[in-house]
This record gives C-alpha cells, sequence and structure tokens, in this order.
C-alpha cells in the first residue's frame, strides 16, 4: 500500500531532517513589505502570457486594434459525456457522490451555467467566471470583474470536485450548492440580479426552459429548482484519477501511453508530507481531498493589507482597463475571512484550505489571486508565509533546496486529472448564451420612445 510507504518514508525524512522549532516570534512588518514588492500586483501572470483555450489566443489584446475570434469558438463544439454516469462511478482518490445524479438534471444545469441571460443584463455566465478552459476558474483575473465592471475581493474557485467541499467559498459562509447559487445571481459585483423572483421570472419567459422545468420537477422553475439543476451539473465535475492518483491508490492503468508518477514528483509527494502540508491539505488512506476543509491564516490577508486593498486596473476588453468599482455590498475591498462569517477575531484572515487537486490548471493561487504561479506559492511557504503574527505556528521558513522546491511543484502538477479535457469539450457543447431561444427580453424594459 502507497500510503504506508508514503508515510514511512516522510517519518524518515522528518527524522533526517527534523522541521524548524516553531518560529513565534512575529516576523517583522519590512518582511512583509519586502514579499509585497516581491509578489507583484495581484492578476499579473508573470510570464505576461495568458492561456486561453479553443478561439482566441489575445496576443495584443491591450491593443484597441484586437480582433476578436470569438465566433470560431462555434466551430469547437465539444462532445457531450454521460456526464452523469461518469459522476456516479467513484474515481481513483476521491469519495463516492452522496447521492446518485439524474442525467436530465445534470444537463439542464449545463445550460443554465453557461447561459448570459441569468445575469441581470444578460451579459455574464456562471461559466465566464468559471472558465472550463481555465479549470473552472479565471487565470486571467486574480479577481472576477462583475456586472459594469464592478470588482470583487476574492478569487473565483475552481469548480473541480466541489461536490466534495464541506462548505462553499473561502470562508465557508454557505454549505449548499442549491442555496450557493443566490450569491452570485443576486450580487451587484456579480450578476447582478434585483432578486430572486425577477430571476424566476425572466426565466419562465423563455419557454424552453418552463418546459424542460416542469418534466423534471413537479413545481415547475422556482428558486429551488433553479439552484438544484445548477447543483447537479457542478456536482457532476467530478475529476480524480491522476497521475498521482494511480500511484498512490495503485490503480491499473487504463492505456498504455499513459504518463507515470515521475521521481521528481514522488520525491516532491515526500517533502509534501515530511514538511507537513498535508496537516492542511489533507489525504486519508482511501481517498485525498487535499484539504482538511478547516480555515487556516497563511499570512495571505495581512500581505494585502500591506500591499492596499484596492486592485489595479484590469482589462474588460482590447484596449480598455477600467480600475474595479467598489464592491458595493461590503462598500470596501477589506476581507477578514473566516471572521466575517463566525464574527471571531481568532478567525481574521483565516480561508478555506484549497483542495489541491488540478492545481496546476487554476490559477492565480489564494483567495485574492496574489500569486501567479505553483514556483510562487512554494516559494511563499519557503518564505514562512504572509509573516503575520496570527498566522498558523504550522506556517513558518521552510529549508528546502532548489531541486526539493522543484519537486513538489512537480508533485503539484501530478494532480491534474485524466478527463480535465473531456469535462471543457462536455461544457462546450453548451452554446455560451443563447442555447435555447428567442423570446428574452431583459429586465427592465427600455422606455418607450
Ligand atoms: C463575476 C464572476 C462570477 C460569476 C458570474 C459567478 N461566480 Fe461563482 N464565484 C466567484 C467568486 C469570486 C467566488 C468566491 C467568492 C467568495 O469566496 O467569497 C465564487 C465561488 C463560487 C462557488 C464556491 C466554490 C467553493 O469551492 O467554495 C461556487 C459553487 C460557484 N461560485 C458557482 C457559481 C455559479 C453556479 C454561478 C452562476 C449562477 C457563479 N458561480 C457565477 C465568481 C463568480
Ligand atoms: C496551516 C495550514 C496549511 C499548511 C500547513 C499548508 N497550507 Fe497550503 N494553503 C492553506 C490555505 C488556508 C490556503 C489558502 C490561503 C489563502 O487563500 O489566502 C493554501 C493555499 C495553497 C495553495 C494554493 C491553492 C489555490 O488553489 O489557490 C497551494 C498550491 C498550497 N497551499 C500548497 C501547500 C504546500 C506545498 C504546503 C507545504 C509546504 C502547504 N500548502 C501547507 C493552508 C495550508
Amino acid at each position: 500500500m502507497h500510503y504506508a510507504y508514503a508515510m514511512s518514508v516522510a517519518l524518515s525524512i522528518r527524522e533526517q531532517h527534523p522541521p524548524r522549532s516553531i518560529n513565534r516570534v512575529p516576523l517583522t512588518r519590512a518582511f512583509g513589505l519586502a514579499m509585497a514588492v516581491l509578489l507583484g500586483p495581484p492578476g499579473t501572470l508573470a510570464d505576461g502570457t495568458h492561456r486561453v483555450g479553443l478561439a482566441d489566443d489575445r496576443n495584443g489584446y491591450e491593443s484597441e486594434s484586437y480582433a476578436t475570434r470569438s465566433e470560431a469558438i462555434l466551430e469547437h463544439m465539444g462532445t457531450r459525456l454521460p456526464l452523469a454516469d461518469i459522476a456516479n462511478t467513484p474515481q481513483a482518490g476521491l469519495p463516492a457522490l452522496e447521492a446518485r445524479l439524474q442525467a436530465a438534471e445534470v444537463d439542464l444545469g449545463r445550460i443554465l451555467f453557461f447561459d448570459r441571460r441569468l445575469s441581470a443584463n444578460a451579459n455574464l455566465s456562471c461559466g465566464m467566471c468559471h472558465v472550463p478552459e481555465q479549470g473552472f476558474t479565471q487565470n486571467e483575473l486574480a479577481t472576477p470583474v462583475g456586472d459594469e465592471g464592478r470588482g470583487g475581493r476574492r478569487n473565483a474557485p475552481s469548480l473541480y470536485n466541489v461536490a466534495f467541499q464541506s462548505s462553499l467559498f473561502w470562508d465557508g459562509r454557505e454549505a449548499s450548492l442549491e442555496a450557493q447559487v443566490w450569491s452570485p445571481l443576486l450580487a451587484r459585483n456579480e450578476m447582478a440580479n434585483p432578486s430572486r423572483e425577477a430571476v424566476i421570472q425572466r426565466l419562465r419567459l423563455i419557454p424552453e426552459y418552463n418546459s424542460a422545468f416542469a418534466a423534471l420537477y413537479g413545481e415547475g422553475l422556482t428558486d429551488q429548482t433553479l439552484g438544484q439543476a445548477l447543483a447537479a451539473y457542478q456536482r457532476a465535475l467530478i475529476s480524480g484519477n491522476s497521475v498521482f492518483d494511480r500511484w498512490f491508490f495503485a490503480t491499473p492503468k487504463s492505456g498504455q501511453s499513459e504518463p507515470e508518477f515521475s521521481p521528481e514528483a514522488e520525491l516532491g509527494f515526500e517533502v509534501f508530507m515530511a514538511q507537513g502540508c498535508q496537516g492542511c491539505h489533507a489525504i486519508n488512506p482511501r481517498s485525498a481531498m487535499f484539504t482538511d476543509g478547516a480555515f487556516h491564516n497563511t499570512g495571505t490577508g495581512y500581505l494585502r493589507v500591506q500591499r492596499g486593498l484596492r486592485p489595479p486596473s484590469v482589462q474588460v476588453a482590447p484596449g480598455v482597463f477600467v480600475v474595479p468599482k467598489v464592491d458595493v455590498e461590503t462598500e470596501t475591498f477589506n476581507d477578514d475571512g473566516r471572521a466575517e462569517v463566525s464574527g471571531d477575531i481568532e478567525d481574521q484572515w483565516r480561508y478555506r484550505t484549497p483542495s489541491l487537486r488540478n492545481v496546476a490548471l487554476t490559477a492565480p493561487y489564494m483567495h485574492d489571486g496574489s500569486l501567479a504561479t505553483l514556483e510562487d506559492v512554494v516559494n511563499f511557504y519557503v518564505r514562512g508565509g504572509g509573516g503575520d503574527a496570527g498566522q498558523d505556528p504550522r506556517i513558518r521558513p521552510l529549508a528546502l533546496t532548489q531541486a526539493q522546491q522543484s519537486a513538489l511543484v512537480a508533485f503539484l502538477e501530478s494532480l491534474t486529472a485524466d478527463n480535465v479535457d473531456a469535462l471543457v469539450a462536455d461544457a462546450r457543447s453548451a452554446r455560451i448564451g443563447d442555447t435555447l431561444r428567442h423570446d428574452y427580453r431583459p429586465h427592465s424594459p427600455q422606455p418607450e420612445s
């Protein structure tokens, strides 16, 4: 059993290199400032490039003369998978779903997820902040921009394996996916709908939705069933069976030319265990979610305050840069993390431990998207986190050689599932925005002229 093996390796490494005694002395403010300068403004990807799938490569996007090829996306209509069946079958490294998914519900949820008419201005779908080609998050923006250029405080989490999250959002303020959808639907800086009723009434104007919901649910289209359908699709984004899983959980290979768990990734896993990363990014002998579902302070909140809360300008269209407006929900870009939910000052700057599955696809990192690459994240930990006096004592400077740091990155890269491309293709079997047509009228009718 690889687990026992890995544990023994981890323990023997620990004996050879005992972890440094915990640094209880708060690191200085100067260190925090130096880190802030090194990290640069959130949202800047280190190599300056964009990784955008399908139609647009975005080279030269800063210029007004950039011409989009977005219509080419229609040439890339993807192949629909029997997603419910796939999700109902356990994958290496993951637990089984609590309840079986129904295909029809998943299919309806998929259409809704990519339908821009769910937003007040019909300009923003869920899938535009949770972009399939970008790990079901956004690689381009540290923190997304919603309705009318209003910015948010936080990075969009990836939705892979969201079915297994014990709480939702970086601060864990929501428990169920069914209820969660109303947060983006109603947030003024996201989809900006004035009320639940407004959303439901608008969608009821679309006959195809009316009949699809009536066929599935006795009560038809309601705020509950809308949440149910969207939740079903998101639950189906199960994505395990990575190179690491096949090695660690010793699952037989399904094909000839599959990549192997490399010696470098194996070294990285040993470092991961020896340095206590798994204390929060938890794994167990049967499954590995790489999160404990709990909230911890790694010093990122402290760093964010040092850097200044207001994000720099972001680019929303060729040649168009905006400084996001303040988040009108909170009237500030301040972010206290879990403390906002618990009311407990101890919880200031604690955020839910993110899963590390598919982490190579989900840059930029941390609750504020402040770290651009996995190398940056490893560097952050090697330096001892953000240097906040109140940060978790397990976050302390690490003595790792360059080779060990690279190995850690190689290990993190081995956590990419074997079905990510298939899930992207499946997502693109729903056409963005106008899948169901045509009777849509915007929420606020234009004044008659
Ligand atoms: C404007 C961008 C944007 C849009 C549009 C958007 N989201 Fe999100 N989503 C985010 C951000 C940012 C967060 C994290 C917010 C937080 O933690 O406070 C998030 C968090 C989530 C989470 C929690 C994931 C986790 O691991 O905790 C789920 C689930 C989710 N969104 C689903 C949806 C659905 C469904 C829709 C459409 C109804 C949607 N999102 C629309 C940006 C967006
Ligand atoms: C005390 C708990 C804890 C320990 C120990 C810990 N982490 Fe984390 N990790 C977190 C939390 C919490 C975050 C999110 C912080 C934030 O959003 O500001 C995080 C974020 C990350 C991320 C970014 C993921 C994403 O999607 O944004 C990576 C990668 C990561 N950790 C890897 C590691 C590695 C490698 C180690 C060991 C060197 C480690 N972590 C040790 C709690 C921990």
